[in-house]
């Protein structure tokens, strides 16, 4: 039925205006202190085999909602009452910024994929924080916040454009991700070579110490399957040798390789990452390489085209502690994460894994 009303309605919609109302029910409902807990308990896949403890966090399942669909931290809690087990937030910037001219999401629904150039619209650092302060701890899921660079930022005052976001949301994070990989600010992907990432992600750390007293925020970067394979393992290394404590893979693409939409209404769209199904091969091949070079004790979020429990299973035992997914979300609705969590239970139970974290990296 879904699947029927993104083919024949929804894809003749603007698709940023439906995510805006789409996203303004979910708060009324689920971030509403009457109804919201109960949908949460109802939406909630309990299952403790789903509970997991990752760079001294813990989870109560491994699904979370990946970066870009709250870039505000506008509904949090509702989400969480979704049944995610965590919400990423941002890209956040330290200031604030409207994005890209509109339009600048697009549906394929034949290919169960977006196109994006949202260009990291967001109210900034200290408006984030700010919301973020004034949230109860109580209720709340837990939260990662991936910062980016400011677009008017140059490429010498990047490092202290995020320094700024990691001191002012570094207390307001159960994680942080440093962002170097969306396509759509100038310049921001090169900062994923090794020469640039290492000293920013030094200083995000450094940040991240003297802002957050009396706990060590965990910090992971974000990078997309477009790099070399020779530059994964570069920041696979760099994770390793900085201490970081993992890696958030993948971030949309700009290959338009492989797609079932036809070209000429593809190109017409435009520039933008491509994200949903037709990232899933290259989201999971990356996990493998990646759980190579890292070894078992970092972290792996495997994100990109995750729309079934069986999606996530077969990220988990290729190696990753924790999943994400943005796009998968957009097209299973409301109900998607608790049906994921579900499937995914049932598939550690029948492969007799006794916690999620023995089923990491069991396939290899
Ligand atoms: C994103 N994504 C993203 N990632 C990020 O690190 N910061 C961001 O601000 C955004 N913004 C954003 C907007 C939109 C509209 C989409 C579709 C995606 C990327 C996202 O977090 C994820 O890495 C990719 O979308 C791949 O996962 P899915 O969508 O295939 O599950």
């Amino acid at each position: 039925m879904y699947d029927l009303l993104f083919r024949h309605v929804l894809r003749r919609i603007p698709a940023e205006p439906i995510h805006g109302v789409a996203f303004g029910a979910i708060r009324g409902v689920a971030g509403s202190s009457v109804v919201g807990p109960r949908l949460g308990t109802l939406l909630t896949e309990s299952d403790p085999v789903l509970r997991t403890r990752v760079f001294g966090v813990d989870f109560p399942n491994p699904l979370g909602l990946a970066a870009g669909f709250d870039k505000d931290a506008r509904g949090p809690v509702a989400l969480g009452r979704l049944g995610f087990g965590f919400v990423e937030l941002g890209t956040i910037t330290a200031r604030p910024q409207p994005g890209n001219p509109k339009p600048r999401l697009f549906r394929l629904p034949e290919d169960k994929a977006l196109v994006n150039r949202m260009g990291f619209n967001n109210s900034g650092a200290d408006a984030v924080a700010a919301r973020l302060g004034a949230l109860p701890r109580e209720g709340r899921p837990v939260l990662g916040l991936n910062i980016g660079k400011s677009k008017v930022a140059t490429p010498d005052e990047a490092i202290d454009d995020y320094r700024h976001s990691a001191r002012v949301l570094g207390p307001h994070a159960d994680y942080v991700v440093v962002n170097v990989s969306s396509p759509n600010t100038p310049g921001l992907r090169d900062m994923q070579q090794v020469a640039v990432l290492s000293p920013l992600l030094e200083a995000v750390r450094e940040e991240l110490v003297s802002a957050v007293a009396g706990r060590t925020v965990p910090l992971l970067v974000k990078i997309t399957t477009d790099l070399a394979a020779e530059d994964v393992d570069a920041v696979a290394d760099l994770t390793v040798r900085l201490g970081l404590d993992g890696v958030v893979a993948t971030n949309t693409t700009v290959s338009r390789d492989g797609l079932r939409t036809p070209r000429a209404e593809v190109d017409a769209l435009g520039a933008g990452g491509l994200s949903g199904l037709p990232l899933a091969a290259a989201a999971e091949a990356v996990v493998g390489t990646l759980r190579a070079k890292l070894g078992p004790d970092r972290t792996i979020i495997s994100v990109g085209g995750i729309f079934s429990g069986e999606d996530a299973y077969r990220r988990i035992t290729a190696g990753a502690s924790l999943v994400q997914s943005y796009t998968g979300f957009i097209y299973g609705g409301g109900t998607w994460p608790r049906k994921v969590n579900r499937d995914l239970a049932a598939l550690l139970h029948r492969d007799g894994h006794a916690t999620l974290s023995a089923a990491v990296g069991s396939a290899t």
